[in-house]
């Protein structure tokens, strides 16, 4: 079965059984504590937490998926992927276990066609109920093993809704691995579909199976992740992702630029580097697609982290610039099922060329320092240069090793990964407190949404409001009362203040009780629907339950307008003269002033412009 067939058959099932169809939501996802999207159901959170009711209480997805804690398996087995698309249905209070587990085995068997006796079912340890549903389709109980929270028990990773799961897996066959089910070997028993019976809340944790569960959801609700490229390998009977329609294309170019074969599933270096750098071909076109350019942190180092390891894997292969045409290849395959990569096609082939010859001039530049510390070197080079090398000029530590074992030196593996590793943890420490305190703020605004609702706001046809007071909040939780020269955050009843949005900056204005007077500094958005009002207070006392008038700063909001047209008119003048893929990054938008950030990949000349009607903005040549 072809992979559009595997996609409408699965969206076709759930829509016939009344289930809403939602398109994939993009790879940079509007949750804060989240990285990239790393599941179907990272856009249904809301709807887990009772944060928000969904107006249809089923729903099916083709989602896609960037997860890159696998990375280094990639390539070393069969079913690894950095990038992928998950099919999933989902109930938000609606249908539970029995249905999710009969759909999913009727689904297998009689519109997959898959062989019921090849079919293997995992639950989690005491869920007896999920046991007895599968042994009700059919599953006998030799195929049905019990695992512990770290195979059957899913999170997205960080504080938010879990469950246990129950998996679905299809024995592969002797030539993949041993004998004796899902528990023994993930190789021969691939693990294709997830049931997660979204019940709990978890907090923060150490780990993925170590975090503490804070108590139960509002409902009990249905998340289920199938992954595309896994059932298309059994489907259409090949060995590994990369064999599969969705990926055939291009793993034949990285064999036609190589000059030669894929070797087959031989445990090779050249088998495993022929896979990774096809796998990464699609992460990086697709990262690019949804707005990821190359950096040095967060989502653009993950990008940059993928282009080098397909560079450096390409180069072992023979090949030079292999990924504009790989990504190209990757448009041509999957284009025409998700249209922001053709869109997309000339910023990501831009994209991908800079990064690739940067990384080239990188290298170049490593080697001549490596070839001073070879050149001083009496046996050793020593762990901080290759920690400099590593860090300083993204020259890896193969290659490092690799070179001084040519000159008859060894490097210091043991002070490099030290080093490695203490950078690691910095840097993960500082990426907890990040999550964290994002973690905390949410906690705080979901306690008041369930306390009073969302914010109610009238600010399209008023500046003004008469208002109550809900709470004051400082960054350690909320305060009992406000006095002159304070500055804390505010939550009013009604507002008509407009929050922050898309880099352009919230309202300013006043408030005045009988008692007091503020001055609104600015406005920006708690979670989805409440208002946050940054306020400095002036005179008097301000205390939660005070009644209030809230008054925009007119001028400040037009002017704020103004600079909104303009980005308009400064991207509509970028497209026309460098081209469609100009389009907008980000923005910074407040009266007076303007920044439009954009995408393109080779140096633009400007020319101020004198006669330009509003100020700052250059001419493109
Ligand atoms: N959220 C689960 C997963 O990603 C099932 O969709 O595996």
């Amino acid at each position: 079965m072809r992979s559009t067939d595997i996609r409408s058959t699965f969206l076709d099932f759930f829509q016939k059984r009344d289930h809403r169809v939602v398109p994939s939501s993009p790879l940079v996802p509007s949750d804060p504590t989240l990285l990239l999207t790393n599941a179907g159901m990272n856009q249904f959170k809301p709807y887990f937490l009772g944060e928000t009711t969904p107006d249809h209480s089923r729903a099916v997805s083709v989602q896609k998926c960037a997860r890159t804690s696998d990375i280094e398996n990639v390539g070393r087995t069969t079913r690894h992927a950095t990038f992928f698309e998950m099919l999933g249905n989902f109930s938000f209070g609606d249908y539970f276990k029995a249905e999710a587990i009969a759909w999913a085995w009727e689904l297998f068997t009689r519109h997959y066609n898959l062989d019921p006796e090849r079919l293997w079912v995992t639950v989690y340890q005491d869920d007896d109920e999920a046991a007895h549903l599968w042994r009700r389709v059919g599953v006998p109980s030799s195929r049905i093993q019990r695992l512990g929270m770290e195979d059957n028990y899913w999170s997205m990773g960080i504080p938010g809704p879990c469950g246990p799961s129950s998996e679905l897996h299809y024995d592969r066959g002797p030539s993949f691995g041993r004998e004796g089910g899902p528990a023994i070997d993930g190789e021969r028993y691939q693990e294709l579909w997830n049931l997660v019976f979204m019940q709990n809340l978890r907090g923060e944790g150490t780990g993925k199976d170590d975090y503490p569960i804070l108590g139960e959801l509002p409902a009990r609700n249905i998340d289920t992740g199938l992954s595309l490229d896994r059932l298309a390998a059994i489907l259409q009977d090949v060995d590994t992702v990369c064999e599969t329609d969705l990926l055939s294309p291009t793993f034949e170019l990285v064999q036609q630029l190589a000059g030669r074969a894929y070797p087959g599933r031989d445990g090779s270096d050249d088998s495993t580097s022929f896979r990774i750098v096809t796998e990464h071909a699609r992460s990086i076109a697709f990262l690019i697609a949804d707005g990821v350019t190359p950096s040095r942190d967060d989502r653009g180092y993950v990008l940059r982290r993928l282009m080098r390891r397909a560079i450096r894997h390409s180069r072992r292969l023979g090949i030079d610039l292999a990924l504009p045409d790989l990504t190209s290849s990757v448009i041509g395959t999957l284009g025409s099922t998700w249209p922001e990569l053709t869109e997309h096609s000339d910023l990501i082939r831009q994209v991908v060329t800079a990064e690739e010859e940067g990384f080239e001039r990188t290298l170049r530049q490593g080697s001549r320092l490596l070839d001073t510390a070879i050149t001083r070197a009496t046996s050793t080079i020593s762990g901080r240069t290759a920690f400099e090398l590593h860090d300083t000029y993204g020259f890896p530590i193969d290659l490092t090793i690799d070179a001084a074992r040519s000159a008859g030196l060894t490097v210091d593996e043991n002070a490099f990964a030290e080093l490695l590793e203490s950078q690691r943890r910095q840097a993960h420490r500082a990426s907890q407190d990040k999550k964290g305190d994002a973690v905390a703020r949410q906690e705080l605004h979901r306690r008041i949404v369930s306390e009073h609702g969302f914010t109610d706001f009238v600010g399209y046809s008023s500046l003004t409001a008469e208002t109550t007071v809900l709470a004051l909040l400082t960054p350690h939780g909320k305060a009992q009362a406000a006095t002159a020269g304070d500055e804390i955050e505010v939550i009013l009843s009604r507002t008509p203040f407009y929050a922050e949005s898309g880099g352009q900056v919230g309202d300013r204005g006043e408030l005045h009780t009988s008692t007091a007077k503020a001055q609104v500094l600015g406005t920006r958005p708690g979670l989805d629907g409440l208002h946050i009002h940054t306020i400095r207070i002036q005179e008097g006392e301000l205390r939660p339950g005070d009644e209030a008038e809230a008054k925009v700063d007119a001028a400040h909001r037009s002017a704020t307008a103004r600079s909104h047209s303009a980005t308009h008119v400064s991207h509509a003048m970028l497209r026309r003269v460098l081209g469609d893929h100009a389009t907008q990054r980000g923005s910074r938008v407040e009266p007076g002033r303007l920044r439009f950030d954009f995408t393109h990949n080779s140096p633009v000349e400007i020319t101020p412009l004198q006669t330009c009607p509003f100020t700052g903005v250059a001419e493109l040549r």
